[in-house]
């Protein structure tokens, strides 16, 4: 080796777009998997969920975390997994597990992975720290450099306080997820259903929460997912729950169960009567200001101009990204 090879042996450079196969990829079901569990795993991919998170955290016992890792390995390197986002779900920094979480499964999994998620994160440092040792990880694994993308999750009040750092703080990061029932714990809520509506409250008890969490993501260009619903029978309160962050924008949310992923992805796309309007807004738009050259114009009885086609083009882009196509006409 030359002395410049040795001064680079084992350096990275720093790139700036990383994890380009998931990034843009829809997330409107975010299906939960047990990692201990193999009757779940092999199940997954069959699931027609838009992602799947094989999870090491929560929904699995300490004692059989070590050997869920392993687990975690084969089914990514043997199922068949389509298209979809595939993810794996550490531990919190704050426990043992976290980095033999990485090394094991980021070292063993192959390029099918997709991304990291982390849970818990608390401050920007979290972020990097994760950031940081995937690229060890991957340069040691033969993983092409940026290969593995993140998506934190917010459940914290101090992660929620930090949120803006937090989505700014790796080029890695592809989503933040709120988690509402370690939000609620962390907040000390005398709830004890985690995700649902409190009939008390007059209100939606998260709406500053779903708003702080959104604008931090959408600021950062990040993708932004509404955590579990955790009476998974009651799929009418699903229905009605799920209103809340469709209507402000979010991108789609984690489901425990199938009848749960076929109701979010209905929920988390555009009617198609809202994307053939916005196909035809779009058109008249650019009629209008191609041919007439005029910057505002009538559709039908509203007025319509650049922020109309800004807010059709979110539309398109979120139907076409769900496989929508316009009804011919
Ligand atoms: C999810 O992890 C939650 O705590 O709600
Ligand atoms: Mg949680």
């Amino acid at each position: 080796m030359t002395v410049k090879d040795w001064e680079n042996y084992g350096k990275f450079t720093i790139i700036s777009q990383m994890s380009e196969r998931s990034r843009n990829l829809p997330r409107r079901s975010c299906l939960s998997v047990p990692g201990s569990s193999q009757r779940f795993l092999e199940k997954a991919p069959t699931i027609n969920a838009d992602m799947s998170f094989l999870d090491l955290e929560d929904s699995v016992a300490p004692l059989e975390k070590p050997a869920a890792r392993g687990q975690i390995v084969r089914a990514i390197r043997e199922l068949e997994w389509d298209d979809r986002v595939l993810c794996v779900r550490v531990n919190a920094w704050d426990t043992r597990w976290t980095y033999a979480d990485v090394i094991e499964v980021v070292g063993n999994a192959g390029e099918r992975l997709d991304e990291i998620m982390l849970p818990k994160v608390q401050s920007a440092s979290d972020v990097i720290a994760m950031d940081l040792l995937l690229t060890q990880v991957e340069i040691n694994a033969g993983l092409p450099r940026g290969h593995i993308g993140i998506e934190a999750q917010i459940e914290s009040t101090k992660g929620l306080i930090n949120v803006e750092e937090i989505c700014a703080a790796s080029p890695r990061l592809e989503t933040i997820v709120f988690g509402p029932a370690d939000f609620a714990a962390s907040m000390e809520m005398p709830i004890l259903t985690g995700g649902v509506q409190i009939s008390d409250y007059p209100g939606d008890h998260f709406h500053y929460v779903f708003s702080k969490i959104l604008m931090a993501g959408r600021a950062n260009g990040l993708q932004v997912i509404d955590g579990p619903f955790l009476k998974i029978r009651d799929l009418d309160a699903l229905r009605d729950y799920c209103h809340r962050t469709v209507t402000l924008g979010y991108d789609g949310k984690w489901a425990l169960h199938p009848d749960q992923v076929t109701l979010i992805n209905e929920l988390y796309s555009p009617s198609q009567e809202q994307f053939d309007k916005a196909m035809d807004i779009l058109d008249a738009y650019k009629a209008a200001t191609e041919v007439d050259l005029m910057g505002a114009v009538m559709f039908g009885d509203e007025m319509i101009d650049e922020a109309s086609r800004k807010m059709a083009s979110k539309f398109v882009f979120r139907g076409e990204r769900a496989g929508m196509t316009r009804t011919s006409k």
